[in-house]
């Protein structure tokens, strides 16, 4: 079987190493020169934990071919997988041009029986459109099948997710074509869920939503916890120990990020009201993520009255660790409302400063490890929950800075060792710790 992956990105890259290393003879395309460069010379464009080492593993066994020639992918291709960008438009809904410029692309190449196979986040209706376009403009005599099935890969762990996920869902209409693609799959031995191609739709974004659900749910409480004494670890272990809600996704903090579920979030919104459905939980879901990621600022101008002037040690630029991605991370916003406080910013990240710079430039200073960015601080603000960062001894605080003021929005380090030190230490839904109070006599805002 000839498979060839339109797209480049996470989802594309990922997948196509994985099926070429499960023994597939796979083909990844993207319009991207520069990209498609490195990749034939064995190099990952992103960061992704275990990516580039499949990547060259593949391309070195001849499993895996990267080109910029659609003639060269499409024609002689069986399986085709979709697995380009869909980004979101102003209005929160997706933007499919990539989608709509890929099928047309496809349908003008292809020359023989074809499975189209979409893994790209799309909304629902959007494979009954794909396959449209196909079937207008492709001959008669071809056969063309689309299938739905979304990816549910994480970064910083997508390689992993890809051999070891919880399902893996097919979405066709036609039983053969479902047939062909689970037996594509079976080498990774994953549960494989045959449903219709529109439920397969609302799988991949009902997933996301659930999850950023959860999330705000335990932000709330969290909130709720720094106003009645309460200390959201202590509750979130407590619940998760019921199965029925599991342990998974009850980490408070500032918020969610990332390409997906601030995106998908959205774009549920926007489908339900297309539906003349108004998804009222998920817009409180969207607007609670919102307002945690003002938290750092708001609990900095507590303790320090004025930003103005004041240097601020960002700690994590990167929506979540292991990741060099910074889109719709909490950092940009909480540096873009610091710098609008007039306070100073020097930012520190292990891989994310590259990507960081080409949206906040110079506006602020990167600093290439953890005590330069500390050096002088008058507070710190801990906004990814990296190793390094979770690592760090904690006296570091008290040597570099003015002040030894550390506000934590991902709860990196256990109340009981930050009282040992002499700092100052704001975290979400825990005590608060203030280095001049005796180290047993913890304030609780708002008691
Ligand atoms: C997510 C989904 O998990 C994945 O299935 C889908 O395919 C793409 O979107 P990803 O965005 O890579 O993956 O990261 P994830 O690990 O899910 O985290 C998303 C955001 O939620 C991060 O900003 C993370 O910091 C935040 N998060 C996650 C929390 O704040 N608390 C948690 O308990 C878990």
């Amino acid at each position: 079987m000839k498979i060839t992956v339109a797209g480049a990105g996470y989802v594309g890259l990922v997948t196509s190493a994985g099926l070429a290393d499960i023994g597939h003879n796979v083909t990844c395309i993207d319009i991207e020169k520069d990209k498609i460069d490195m990749l034939q010379n064995g190099r990952s464009p992103i960061y992704e934990p275990g990516l580039e080492s499949l990547i060259e593993k593949n391309l070195l066994n001849g499993q895996l071919q990267f080109t910029m020639n659609p003639e060269q992918a499409y024609s002689g291709a069986d399986i085709i997988f979709i697995a380009v960008g869909t980004p979101e438009q102003q209005d929160g809904s997706v933007d499919l041009k990539y989608i709509h410029v890929v099928s047309h692309t496809i349908a003008h190449y292809i020359n023989k029986d074809v499975i189209v196979c979409t893994k790209s986040t799309v909304p629902v209706g959007t494979n009954e459109l794909i396959k449209q376009i196909i079937h207008s403009r492709k001959s008669s005599a071809i056969k063309a099948e689309v299938v739905s099935s979304p990816e549910f890969l994480r970064e910083g762990s997508a390689v992993l997710d890809f051999f070891q996920g919880d399902r893996i869902v097919i979405g066709a209409d036609d039983p053969d074509a479902a047939s062909i693609m689970e037996q594509i799959y079976l080498p990774l031995k994953i549960p494989i869920m045959k449903t219709d191609i529109r439920s397969a739709e609302m799988i991949k974004y009902a997933s996301n939503a659930f999850l950023a659900a959860k999330i705000s749910f335990i932000n709330e409480i969290a909130n709720l916890c720094e106003k009645v004494g309460a200390n959201i670890e202590e509750v979130a272990f407590g619940i998760g120990q019921d199965k029925r809600i599991g342990h998974d996704f009850l980490k408070a903090g500032i918020g969610y990020g990332g390409s997906c579920f601030p995106k998908d979030t959205k774009a549920l919104v926007q489908l339900a009201g297309n539906a003349k459905h108004q998804f009222e939980l998920l817009e409180a879901v969207i607007k609670v993520n919102n307002r945690q990621q003002t938290l750092p600022v708001i609990k900095a101008k507590e303790i320090l009255g004025s930003l103005k002037n004041k240097k601020v040690a960002v700690l994590g630029l990167a929506f979540k660790p292991d990741t060099d991605d910074v889109r719709e991370a909490a950092s940009l916003k909480i540096i873009k409302e610091l710098l609008e406080e007039g306070a100073n910013v020097r930012a520190y990240d292990p891989i994310a400063i590259p990507n960081a710079k080409k949206v906040l430039g110079d506006s602020v200073e990167y600093a290439y490890n953890i005590h330069y960015a500390l050096y002088e601080a008058d507070i710190a603000m801990i906004l990814t929950e990296w190793e390094q960062i979770k690592h760090v001894r904690l006296n570091m605080f008290q040597t570099y800075m003015k002040e030894p003021i550390v506000i934590d929005g991902r709860n990196c380090y256990s109340l009981e060792e930050i009282q040992k030190y002499p700092i100052t230490y704001l975290s979400i839904g825990r005590p608060d710790v203030y280095r001049d109070k005796p180290k047993d006599e913890l304030r609780i805002i708002n008691l």
